[in-house]
């Protein structure tokens, strides 16, 4: 059955959400205040990096079935189904989420509502907050109690939006439970073809459902900052964290992915994500149980100084003065984010502390020029890496990966190479003649002198 769906925010998630909505075959208007993303959209240009988006975007543009607009009364008039799927960032100052952009959907659409209609949020959301929107909407809207609000939590990741919006692993639904609607019999008509290829359905109450969601990314951060402890232990113990991962995610218990260990984790979701879980959980009285989530996070932000120390060291003990190439400011690779990016933070920590930095990245120039206009961005690797005392690859695009030391040799102007995310091939870069070092491997320089 063909629905008539409104979805909220056109940012990562939410024009994702809009573009594979309307690929399933449903009527799809995209909602946003930003004129500058809406005249993008129109023109079936996807407003950052997603590999694979554009092409559905513009093919359900052009087929009739997905439109955008800013005007929330269009939305109303057009729509029964509404998915809200603005940004929940860390407030400032603070570890709690900021629900401004939620509430403003509600605060906005609910009194346009006239006839009945259910509202499902995606966003991540402090556990409570599904309930509390459910009472608000009811209030505001004149359909009253015909307006439902539910909880369909989004798991996708940046790389692979549209195969993780439209082959999820799961889908998860929080339903007011004190309040049967139609919630789920929607659910199951938007994504019905999803439901008859066997994906997992699970349906739950509303606190269930938001907490889904924000344990799925404490446990991911937890797994990458464990593999990140054993480094530092690695590194200690003259001893090679890649080969520890692998050995112990052989165990299909603990399995080998998100053991990939290196300069941490980034992006707008995992760090502000396990932030704002450990708020609410004080708030409502379980701070305790959360309280390793700290560990997880100061794990995950030592590794951003480790690395700048491993530089120095490579460099002979001054940033002061030397030349640095940094390859990759995204997060990760297959993205233009920049948002709490360790390369970048790194970039910039070493460029404070003296050195003359280059930075080169295949898609997130544009975007770290905008939050670190003082680097200096490179339009090529060569370019970067003229004249660098050490390379850095921080970012594990494919482009780095097949890097040859026969690239660079005749480019740099010491061969020293630091790899932050282990993704180079090791004797070939020792091969060649050059200093190798990566993180979580005991290196020559930092051979072990075990007690
Ligand atoms: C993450 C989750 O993986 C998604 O399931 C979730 O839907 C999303 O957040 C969200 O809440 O919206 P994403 O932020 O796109 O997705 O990125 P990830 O692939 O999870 O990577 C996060 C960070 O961890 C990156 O900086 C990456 O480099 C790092 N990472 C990942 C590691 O350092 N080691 C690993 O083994 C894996």
């Amino acid at each position: 059955m063909t629905c008539r769906i409104a979805v909220f925010g056109t940012g990562y998630l939410g024009a994702t959400h809009a573009a594979c909505m309307a690929e399933l075959g449903h009527e799809v208007l995209g909602v946003d205040v930003d004129p500058a993303k809406l005249s993008k959209l129109h023109a079936g240009e996807v407003p950052f990096y997603e590999p694979g988006l554009e092409e559905v975007l513009k093919r359900n543009i052009e087929n009739g079935r997905l439109r955008f607009s800013s005007s929330y009364e269009e939305a109303a008039q057009f729509a029964d189904v509404h998915f809200i799927g603005v940004g929940t960032p860390q407030k400032k100052g603070e570890f709690a989420a900021d629900l401004t952009y939620v509430d403003a959907v509600i605060e906005t659409l609910a009194p346009l509502l006239t006839t009945p209609a259910v509202i499902f949020g995606k966003s991540t959301v402090p556990v409570g907050t599904a309930e509390r929107l459910g009472r608000r909407a009811r209030q505001l809207a004149p359909a009253g109690d015909q307006v439902e609000v539910a909880w369909n939590p989004e798991f996708l990741r940046e790389g692979f939006a549209v195969k993780d919006t439209l082959h999820p692993d799961r889908l998860v639904l929080g339903v007011d439970q004190g309040r049967p609607g139609r919630a789920e019999e929607v659910a199951r008509s938007v994504y019905s073809q999803l439901l008859d290829e066997g994906i997992p359905f699970l349906v739950t109450d509303l606190a269930t459902s938001e907490l889904v969601k924000t344990a799925a990314n404490a446990f991911l951060a937890t797994k990458i900052s464990f593999i990140n402890a054993m480094a530092e232990v690695c590194e200690a113990a003259g001893a090679d964290v890649t080969v520890l991962a692998d050995a112990i995610g052989h165990d299909v218990r603990i399995g080998r992915r998100f053991l990939n260990a290196g300069i941490g984790f980034g992006g707008g979701c995992l760090p502000k994500d396990i932030r704002a879980f450990m708020a609410r959980a004080g708030e409502i009285g379980a701070d305790e149980a959360l309280t390793f989530l700290r560990e997880v996070d100061n794990i995950n932000m030592r590794r951003r100084t480790r690395m700048v120390e491993l530089v120095r060291e490579v460099v002979g003990g001054s940033l002061i003065g030397s030349r640095i190439a940094v390859l990759g400011a995204a997060f990760k690779p297959d993205s233009d984010d920049v948002r709490d990016s360790p390369a970048l933070n790194i970039a910039g920590q070493i460029q404070l502390q003296g050195a003359s930095v280059s930075v080169f990245d295949p898609k997130a120039i544009e975007n770290s020029r905008r939050i670190f206009p003082t680097l200096n961005y490179a339009s090529s690797v060569n370019e970067a890496c003229s004249g660098a005392d050490a390379v850095l690859v921080l970012t594990e695009w494919d482009q780095f990966k097949q890097l040859k030391p026969s690239d660079l040799d005749s480019i740099v102007r010491n061969t020293i190479i630091i790899d932050g995310r282990n993704c180079l091939d090791r004797d070939l870069w020792v091969d060649a003649g050059w200093e190798f070092t990566a993180v979580g491997v005991a290196s020559e320089r930092r051979a072990s002198t075990l007690p």
